[in-house]
């Protein structure tokens, strides 16, 4: 069994698992969720100029070349992944969900057959530290409590190399009230006990950018969608921090 996080900052509830899926509910819905998952998500994009337009930006932020070796965390469906095995072909993408459902959904919808898709927990992915040139993070850490996301952030900067970069796209904090009153509406946060509001608070409040210092990455750009509703932190690994890690 793994040893728990020593850093008290992420001493959370004990009743948080550190790993896997956070409830019974959650494993359920995305063992199964695979093609409403997408329908979802295209309607949460249709305000930032519709999901194909966003995942294409998200692309450019990642700034993958050719022949890198790529790691997609939660990849979920696999839309990112399938926007970015087309634009970089010679790219080698790996991506690993915890939900079968999400990637039976996501290997359907890959025709090139590219992608390397597996299930598996992406907080203890057991590839080799060093080994990725980019490690992207989309849209999932909102949705996990603190121990969990603090776990896959340390995974993403441990297997990052010292020349790579981890990129992880969330929920941006938004200081306008209105356009943060339209994004809860559309992003079905006034659904009565929706499982994703508290956790969203969460980063929110503590910044992803903070959270991604914390787990021993370097941050050095920030890039928002129009409008601001989602924000891409870029960051490279922060040797220093890692090798004095005690975990
Ligand atoms: C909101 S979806 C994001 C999907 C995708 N990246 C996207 O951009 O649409 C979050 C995903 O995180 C996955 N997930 C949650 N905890 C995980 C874990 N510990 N290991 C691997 N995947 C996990 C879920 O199965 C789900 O597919």
């Amino acid at each position: 069994m793994k040893e728990p996080h020593k850093d008290s900052a992420y001493t959370v509830s004990q009743t948080v698992r550190p790993s896997g899926y956070v409830s019974q509910l959650e494993e359920v819905w995305y063992g199964i969720s695979g093609p409403f998952y997408d329908i979802m998500t295209w309607w949460c994009f249709l305000p930032l100029g519709g999901e194909n337009a966003c995942r294409k930006k998200f692309i450019d932020w990642f700034a993958v070349e050719p022949g890198h070796h790529v790691l997609s965390l939660c990849c979920g469906t696999g839309s990112t992944e399938r926007a970015l095995i087309r634009s970089i072909p010679s790219a080698k993408v790996t991506a690993i969900d915890l939900g079968s459902g999400q990637i039976t959904t996501a290997k359907w919808k890959d025709r090139t057959g590219l992608v390397d898709y597996q299930v598996g927990d992406v907080c203890d992915t057991g590839f080799e530290p060093k080994s990725f040139d980019r490690v992207l993070i989309t849209l999932a850490l909102h949705e996990m409590p603190r121990q969990l996301r603090m776990s896959i952030l340390r995974e993403a900067a441990r297997v990052c190399r010292p020349s790579g970069r981890v990129i992880a796209i969330e929920h941006a904090p938004l200081s306008n009230w209105l356009q943060g009153f339209v994004r809860l509406l559309w992003w079905f946060g006034w659904v009565p006990g929706n499982p994703e509001s508290s956790t969203t608070k969460d980063l929110q409040q503590r910044g992803l950018a903070n959270e991604m210092k914390q787990a021993g990455l370097r941050v050095i750009k920030r890039n928002t969608t129009r409008p601001e509703w989602i924000e891409g932190i870029i960051a490279k690994p922060d040797r220093i921090c890692i090798e004095s890690d005690t975990r």
